[in-house]
């Protein structure tokens, strides 16, 4: 695992020291892991220009063969699940088990990919003319610059990345720096399995070249598309760069997701989808549940159960310890924000019945909290909380329901729990997101849409629809 551990960026094909570094931090201990190579807006256009470079050869190689490489690659990370697991939890603190599957959900998107690139199919159109016949065609877009976030630091760069190379493009990723070393390692294997130099490129950065870095990889005039996951303020700010020269841009913004729990729902599987979706990676998700709204006919009963499931599953500590589900927040802002919006919804009338505060057994670490009597004027119903907080709200109607889950300008994902069939279509085609999971805590998957209305971005990762971000659409007319 440590072989991975580098204070080199790659670009080009080539293992590059860029004469600066930054430290890399293990956010349960606090402790330096290493450094990473700190690469600036020069080192930036560099990869840029070996991806340009590159895009002549790659985008000329067939689907088949494109696949055939990126199959090892595949095979590699699997390989590897062990170690690239390690590394994880040790830069971001996920507990093992969530790591070493994360790395097999960043794996599995290399091999969906590597098959779907193989249908990229264009279309015949009858012609309204005599004398003319019309088709479609796919073709690669270009270099694609990708931006990516911390808490799926595997899987968000395969996610983006697969979708892009099958189709024939290139890439230059830019990692959180939080989180450069699975990225980095992902790079060793790619190498490894055979994508030529140029083709996937990872440029490194400390926080402060971050704004520099994004600017180039947003406005250079040889990159295509770009694709961000993160803050929606910062998306707003590359979208912003972006429009100087009309890329195409994929953002995953943030959510607010809504989990609404109606009477007649199965409480205990309502239960096990609610800590499911609320405290995977200690709440650290675009799609966790960040308000959980219960009916009043069943809220004392899920209340009870929920407590009875955080007490009896949820255990703190060092990803690397087996028992542990829930370890560090990234870094001390995000526990601040937990912090105050706990101190918030006490203040307003919240009654907080399972933990509520810091946790001194490790750094970075916050209680898993659960908080009765929540009201939309809370912060924790408004604000995306990204920490281990299940704030409850009860609510009487169907018509309440979905107008606390709409009454915000996220849009990324809902849940609904109700053994009625009907009102589960009803309210899933009236929830205003882009993904709605009906008595199912866990929905990712290669093979579906991700991406939200509204604020929480635009396009759409994983699934057929994921290679639309990276190809244009050639209409070719023929006169007969
Ligand atoms: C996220 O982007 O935060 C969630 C990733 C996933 O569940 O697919």
């Amino acid at each position: 695992m440590t072989s991975y551990i580098t204070d080199k960026a790659y670009v080009n094909g080539k293992w590059l020291s860029t004469g600066k570094t930054f430290e890399v931090y293990n956010p349960f201990t606090g402790e330096v892991i290493g450094s990473s190579a700190d690469c600036d807006g020069k080192v930036a256009v560099e990869a840029i220009q070996a991806a340009t470079e590159a895009f002549k050869t790659w985008k000329e190689l067939t689907a088949k063969d494109r696949a055939g490489i990126l199959k090892k690659w595949a095979a590699l990370i699997v390989e590897e699940k062990r170690a690239l697991g390690e590394l994880l939890t040790l830069e971001n603190g996920k507990p093992l088990a969530q790591s070493i599957g994360e790395v097999m959900f960043a794996a599995n998107f290399v091999e969906w990919y590597a098959e779907e690139g193989k249908r990229t199919y264009g279309i015949t159109i009858p012609s309204p003319h005599p004398s003319k016949r019309m088709m479609t065609i796919k073709q690669p877009i270009g270099v694609a610059a990708m931006i990516t976030p911390w808490n799926f630091p595997s899987a968000m760069i395969t996610r983006k990345a697969c979708a892009a190379l099958v189709a024939g493009c290139t890439v230059v990723l830019k990692p959180s720096e939080e989180t450069p070393y699975s990225a980095l390692a992902l790079a060793n294997l790619a190498e490894k399995a055979g994508i030529p130099p140029g083709v996937f490129n990872v440029v490194t950065t400390s926080r402060e070249n971050v704004a520099e870095v994004g600017k180039i990889m947003c406005t250079h005039p040889s990159v295509a598309a770009v694709s961000f996951t993160g803050s929606t303020a910062t998306g707003k700010i590359l979208l912003q760069h972006a429009a100087s020269t009309v890329k195409k841009m994929s953002l995953e913004l943030g959510g607010l997701a809504p989990l609404i729990v109606f009477n007649s729902a199965d409480i205990s599987n309502a239960v096990k989808g609610a800590m499911a979706s609320k405290f995977r990676y200690s709440g650290q998700t675009c799609v966790c549940a960040n308000r959980i709204l219960v009916q009043s006919g069943i809220h004392d009963e899920f209340v009870a159960a929920i407590q009875k499931a955080m007490e009896k599953e949820l255990v703190m500590g060092h990803g690397m310890q087996p028992e542990a589900t829930i370890g560090p927040l990234i870094n001390e802002a995000a526990v601040q924000k937990v912090e105050n919006q706990v101190a918030d919804a006490v203040k307003l009338g919240g009654k907080v019945v399972v933990g509520g505060s810091r946790s001194k057994i490790g750094k970075n670490m916050f209680e898993p909290t659960l908080i009765t009597g929540v009201t939309t004027s809370m912060k924790c119903c408004f604000e995306e909380t990204f920490g281990p907080i299940a704030p409850i709200i009860k609510f009487e109607t169907e018509e309440e329901a979905i107008a606390i889950a709409n009454d915000t300008t996220s849009g990324l994902s809902g849940y609904v729990f109700s053994g009625d069939v009907s009102q589960c279509w009803r309210v899933s085609e009236k929830i205003e997101a882009g993904i709605v999971s009906i008595n199912e805590g866990l929905f990712s998957a290669p093979e579906t849409p991700f991406g939200g209305y509204k604020q929480s971005g635009l396009g759409r990762e994983g699934s057929i629809y994921g290679m639309d971000e990276f190809m244009e659409v050639k209409y070719i007319c023929w006169g007969i």
